[in-house]
Parts: C-alpha cells; sequence; structure tokens
C-alpha cells in the first residue's frame, strides 16, 4: 500500500463519471479514503450508500460524501467531474463557458478545504478547464493538470492489441495533444513489444498499412461520440482511468503518462494545456518527458495547441 496507506481521495460531481471514478478507485484500492462530493446531496448520499455497501468486496477503503463542500477537506488529490456532458454530436469545446463558470464558483471553495491538494480536471474541455483552473486557484502548474488524453492511449492501445493479437501491455503508443478532436498518435515512436508498428507481423501475415494506422486514429478520435450515441454519456473507461492516475499520484510512483498540464515551450508551445508523455508524482506532474516527433506529427501537434488556444482566446483566458 506504501504511501497511499492514509491517503484522501475527494471527487467533486456524483453523476456518472464521477461515480465510476470511486468505484475504480474502490475496487483497485487507489486511496484509503474516498469522498464523493455533489451539490445535489441526495444524490452524493445514495452514490455513497451503495459504493459502501460493496466495501466488503473491495480495497481496505472508506467512503464518505454528501453535499457539505467540508467532505473534501484535507483531500491528498481533488478529482473534478462535475460539469455539463457531451451531447450527441456536441464537441468537448463547446462545454468551455459553462464549465469554466462552474469552475470560477467551486475551485475557490476546494481550495479552502484542501489547500494543499493536487487538483484533477475530468470534466471537459479538460484541456481549456486545466488553464482556467490553474489561473482561478494561482496553484503551481504541476498541481492543477487533467486526466487528458490518459483515456485515449487506453483506447488506442486496445484497439493495436485487438489487431495485433497481443496483450494491451504489450503495445507502447500515445495519444497526445487535445483530449478531443485535434488529438493525434504518435505513430513514429508506437512498438509493439520492441518492434517498430511498422514492422509488426499481424496474425494474417500482413503488416499494418499507414491507411488503417489513419483508421485506427480516427476510432480513437472519435469513440466517444460513439458511446455518447448508444448510451448518453462515457463513464467506465474514463472512470478507471482517473483512477490509475490518482494511483500514480498518491503512490508517488514517477509513473510516465499523457496527462494535460500547462506547458512552457514543449515542441514550441506555451501557455496552453496539452497531453504529453508526463512524470505522474506525488507532487502531481513532476515534468513533462520530451519525446521526438515526425515532422507530420509536429504539424499535427501544433494544429491540436491551435485548436485549444483559440478556446481559450474565445473565452478571454
Ligand atoms: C471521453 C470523455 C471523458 O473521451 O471526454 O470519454
Amino acid at each position: 500500500m506504501g504511501a497511499r496507506t492514509k491517503s484522501k481521495l475527494a471527487i467533486i460531481g456524483a453523476g456518472s463519471v464521477g461515480s465510476s471514478l470511486a468505484y475504480a478507485s474502490l475496487i483497485r484500492g487507489s486511496a484509503r479514503r474516498v469522498a464523493l462530493y455533489d451539490i445535489d446531496g441526495k444524490r452524493a448520499s445514495a452514490e455513497v450508500l451503495d459504493l459502501a455497501h460493496g466495501t466488503q468486496f473491495t480495497g481496505s477503503s472508506s467512503i464518505t460524501g454528501g453535499d457539505d463542500i467540508s467532505v473534501v477537506a484535507d483531500a491528498d488529490v481533488v478529482v473534478i467531474t462535475a460539469g455539463a456532458k457531451q451531447e450527441p454530436g456536441q464537441t468537448r469545446l463547446d462545454l468551455a463557458g459553462t464549465n469554466i463558470r462552474i469552475l470560477e464558483q467551486l475551485l475557490p471553495k476546494l481550495v479552502e478545504q484542501a489547500p494543499d491538494a493536487v487538483y484533477m480536471l475530468v470534466t471537459n474541455p479538460c484541456d481549456v478547464l486545466t488553464v482556467a483552473a490553474q489561473q482561478i486557484t494561482g496553484l503551481p502548474r504541476e498541481r492543477v493538470f487533467s486526466s487528458g488524453t490518459v483515456l485515449d492511449t487506453s483506447r488506442l492501445r486496445w484497439l493495436l492489441a485487438e489487431r495485433a493479437g497481443v496483450a494491451t501491455s504489450a503495445v507502447h503508443a500515445l495519444i497526445v495533444g487535445e483530449h478531443g478532436d485535434s488529438e493525434l498518435p504518435l505513430w513514429s515512436q508506437a512498438t509493439i513489444g520492441p518492434v517498430p508498428i511498422l514492422d509488426w507481423e499481424l496474425p494474417d501475415g500482413s503488416r499494418f498499412t499507414e491507411q488503417q494506422l489513419d483508421e485506427i486514429a480516427t476510432d480513437v478520435r472519435t469513440a466517444a461520440y460513439r458511446v455518447i450515441e448508444g448510451k448518453g454519456a462515457t463513464n467506465y473507461a474514463i472512470g478507471l482511468s482517473g483512477a490509475r492516475i490518482v494511483e500514480a499520484i498518491l503512490g508517488d510512483e514517477h509513473a510516465i503518462l499523457p496527462v494535460s498540464t500547462v506547458l512552457d515551450g514543449y515542441h514550441g508551445v506555451s501557455g496552453v494545456a496539452l497531453s504529453v508523455p508526463s512524470i505522474v508524482d506525488r507532487s502531481g506532474v513532476r515534468s513533462v518527458v520530451e519525446v521526438a516527433m515526425s515532422p507530420r506529427e509536429e504539424q499535427q501537434f501544433a494544429d491540436s495547441a491551435a485548436a485549444v488556444r483559440a478556446s481559450l482566446d474565445s473565452l478571454g483566458l
């Protein structure tokens, strides 16, 4: 259990994402204590009760919560999932104005309760909200970031593993940039085991073509729309992604994960939050990891930065 022994995770928002993140955290033992806050006290209390009823079967964690902001007190990590969610066909960037207004109300109260916590945004558009949250709280960059493309990278690895006939853990590939329509895979750095992606022999004896990789990238980029179309929201995979990041923080793991922080001269990008490989530990995002990009990837990364920058400009951030 290590550094996680007495750790407290506070989740803001008891909707499908927040409750799934709480559920995943309890099952994985991501935190010793989990608190679930929502302005809808009835919903928060019901989710807490339902989760608590299963704690006989989970890691040794406790679950509390409700609509009193003091449930957040002294949290080590605060994960924000509250806010408007994508409707079918809506982009994540469309949610920016509404959800920034929620952050403006919420963050000062949260920081008062948990001044030393690491703050992770899951609410979308998470890259834009990361910049807004850092400005609202004035907290250092390493303590305000978002789950970014950790989920997209998981989607990519699952798709590649399925096609390649290997375990997902054998796939080393990253999605970087905006957690959204402009995200991009770093194919130039992708391997399956020690084998570069384009050299991997598929079960039928063929190899990935550029077109097939482009199709896989599109599948990843549009995955959330398909899930939302069918069930109204995504929740399980983002819940698990959030729990994984929480573990890296509370376990002081120094894990390399593609979370989104406000960049400062990364491949020429500054003042915009984008996902890049980052070292995640007890302090939050310890540092970003420089990674080579092909000329095409450089251009796509710049385009992704421009998309988030345009949204920030439209909001005056
Ligand atoms: C998704 C949401 C979390 O990609 O943006 O499922």
